[in-house]
């Protein structure tokens, strides 16, 4: 059970950079072309915000069962140690605050007046999600972090 929750949150991250990555593509050729607020410009927000809802989750599935929260609760004794200080602080803390922006957007999207200021907002709230989510994966090369690899799998 708890390899399976943790397959699905190395494999899900992959969505969720997929459809950030396609949210910031959107927004950005969408300013820039002038071009109208489109259906599929909704669409990709919609699944970046769904992938990340996921992903919360499960995060907090494997938060609470292997151990970090206790870890939070006694950080004095873990700050020092990367791996502790990033799972029970850090990693949480980043994708949490990237998870708000990514609602909090979806409503500033949707208030937007013009379809250059829903661009403009979709750019700034999704590129800001976007950016905070890719500085806190432990990507396997972050060796400190312990092992974590691109994928895994059943
Ligand atoms: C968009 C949001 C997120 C992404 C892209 C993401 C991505 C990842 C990745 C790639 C790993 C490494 C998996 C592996 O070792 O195969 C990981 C581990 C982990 N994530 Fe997330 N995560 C997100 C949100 C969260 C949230 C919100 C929490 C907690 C509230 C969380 C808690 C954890 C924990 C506890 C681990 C380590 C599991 C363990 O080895 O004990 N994640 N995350």
């Amino acid at each position: 059970m708890q390899t399976t929750v943790l397959i699905l949150h190395n494999i899900l991250r992959w969505a969720v950079l997929l459809f950030g990555l396609l949210t910031v593509l959107n927004s950005f050729t969408g300013l820039i072309k002038k071009r109208p607020f489109t259906a599929s410009d909704n669409k990709s927000n919609l699944f970046f915000m769904i992938s990340c809802d996921i992903q919360l989750l499960i995060g907090l599935i494997l938060y609470f069962s292997n151990g970090w929260f206790d870890k939070l609760k006694n950080f004095a004794q873990y700050k020092a140690i990367p791996v502790e200080r990033f799972f029970a602080m850090e990693h949480m803390s980043m994708m949490l605050l990237a998870w708000i922006l990514v609602h909090v957007g979806r409503v500033a999207v949707k208030r937007a007046g013009t379809d250059a200021a829903k661009h403009k907002k979709m750019l700034l709230f999704f590129g800001i999600a976007f950016i905070l989510i890719i500085a806190s994966i432990p990507w396997p090369f972050r060796q400190v972090l312990g092992e974590h690899p691109w994928f895994r799998w059943f």
